[in-house]
């Protein structure tokens, strides 16, 4: 509940990696709400800043401690001003964040942030990191804050699988599914209020096991069963690991109108050696099978990776190997990185490539996808598809949405606005999205 005996604070939060992050600041955003926050774009103007921070690449977690630096005349200005640190960066680093960076109030990991209210309101400094007993989900407020017709809902917290590069086990702990039950009700009310097409998430999504009628549920049952909400169009989900994938998912691929012609399923690399040594506990050719499986259910699925190239011991003969896997599959999208060593991974033990070789092979490899990219945005030229309009766009009369491909699309519609469903026919292709012409309501 809110308590409209405070006057309104102002909250802003900065969000850093994966979509995970996106829902989580959004939850948090609510659990701050009850203490009377109001969020803000405008970090000059708030009471609270909250980082919600990413641990995955050294990259990612440095930016935090530069952008706390640029918070100092701020919080010298304000010394009300409290300075939140949330997510995989708190999680890893804790108290150290306190002792590098004396004007951090609060540090909080991602699987406490329901327990924010009360540390706001706790005097000096307040850390928790706990992996705690109760169920986060269940202390939070309820939905609000919806960014349109598209909602993310995370399914699964935590990974099981230990790639040897990754931090995420430690910082998200072991897998979690929520209860079906309660998911169906969070969908439905997220369908009450506008939206349309919910992704759902999860670390290892498709690794979904979640207590429902007659026991564990598969990610393609919850699927199924979610699919027959009324006024639900779509359905997307994200993060999956290819040895997830399990029959009934595929089949889903094929016969669920409603699950979208688009997977992002990470193979990392195209070498057995490298795949070896990453844990991945798959082959590049068991992967290739894969993709044709996926395929034969659904021909014109869109598909998309991550990589990482420069694995300690990764050869220029591993690296083609990820190449040959590249050209062979066809990407719509990709992500890729140049590897990160990460405390407390095995892979960190490992002696690391120099930092050119890397930048070479990542420049080679995303100059590839990028002309895969491209080509499989042309091959939509002509096509019809359906597109969600998700806000207008900068011309007059123009609305933005996302194709059931993923791809965004910009529409001339005067009469158009956000939440609506409707056919398109594309006409152009331009580097980051598509322009089509509406055929119909
Ligand atoms: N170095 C580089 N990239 C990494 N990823 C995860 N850990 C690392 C790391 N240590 C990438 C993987 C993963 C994505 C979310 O981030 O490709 O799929
Ligand atoms: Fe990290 Fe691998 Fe788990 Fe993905 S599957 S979160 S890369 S350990």
């Amino acid at each position: 509940m809110t308590d409209i005996t405070q006057t309104p604070k102002k909250l802003f939060i900065k969000t850093y990696g994966c979509q995970m992050n996106v829902y989580d600041s959004e939850r948090m955003a609510e659990a701050l709400g009850t203490k009377g926050y109001v969020t803000t774009e405008n970090a000059d103007e708030a009471d609270m800043v909250l980082l919600n921070t990413c641990h995955i690449r050294e990259k990612a977690a440095e930016k935090v401690y530069s952008d706390l630096g640029r918070l100092r005349p701020l919080k010298q200005a304000k010394p009300d001003l409290k300075i939140g640190v949330a997510g995989c960066v708190a999680q890893a680093e804790g108290a150290e964040i306190l002792r590098r960076m004396p004007l951090v109030d609060l540090v909080v990991g991602p699987q406490s942030y329901h327990r924010l209210p009360e540390m706001v309101e706790a005097d000096g400094k307040v850390i928790d990191t706990d992996f705690p007993e109760e169920d986060k989900f269940e202390h939070l407020p309820a939905r609000k804050a919806l960014r349109g017709p598209t909602a993310f809902l995370t399914v699964q917290e935590g990974c099981d699988k230990f790639c040897a590069f990754c931090v995420v086990p430690y910082t998200r702990g072991a897998e979690v599914s929520r209860p079906v039950k309660r998911l169906l009700t969070e969908a439905r009310d997220l369908v009450s209020r506008g939206v349309r097409e919910i992704t759902l998430l999860g670390q290892n999504v498709n690794g979904y096991h979640g207590e429902g009628e007659g026991g564990g549920w598969t990610l393609g049952r919850l699927i199924r069963e979610m699919a027959e909400i009324d006024g639900l169009e779509r359905l997307r989900y994200t993060t999956s690991h290819p040895n997830d994938m399990d029959d009934d998912l595929i089949a889903a691929h094929g016969d669920v109108p409603q699950l979208m012609p688009y997977l992002h399923l990470p193979v990392q690399s195209g070498s057995d050696r490298i795949l070896k040594a990453m844990n991945r506990k798959h082959t590049a050719e068991q992967y290739l099978r894969l993709i044709e499986r996926i395929r034969a259910a659904r021909p014109d699925i869109l598909l998309s990776s991550d990589f990482i190239v420069a694995f300690p011991g990764e050869t220029d003969q591993d690296f083609a190997d990820t190449m040959a896997l590249i050209r062979e599959v066809h990407y719509g999208a990709a992500f890729s990185f140049k590897y990160s060593a990460r405390p407390g991974t095995p892979a960190a033990e490992k002696p690391e490539l120099p930092g050119e070789v890397g930048d070479a092979r990542l420049q080679e490899l995303q100059a590839l996808i990028t002309s895969q990219q491209r080509a499989s945005q042309e091959a939509m030229v002509g096509r019809e598809v359906g597109v969600l309009y998700e806000k207008p766009g900068r011309l007059p009369g123009q609305m933005v949405g996302k194709s059931d491909h993923l791809h965004a699309v910009h529409v001339h519609d005067p009469a158009g606005k956000a939440g609506d469903l409707v056919r398109v026919r594309i006409t152009a292709s331009s580097t980051n999205s598509l322009a089509g012409e509406r055929i119909s309501g």
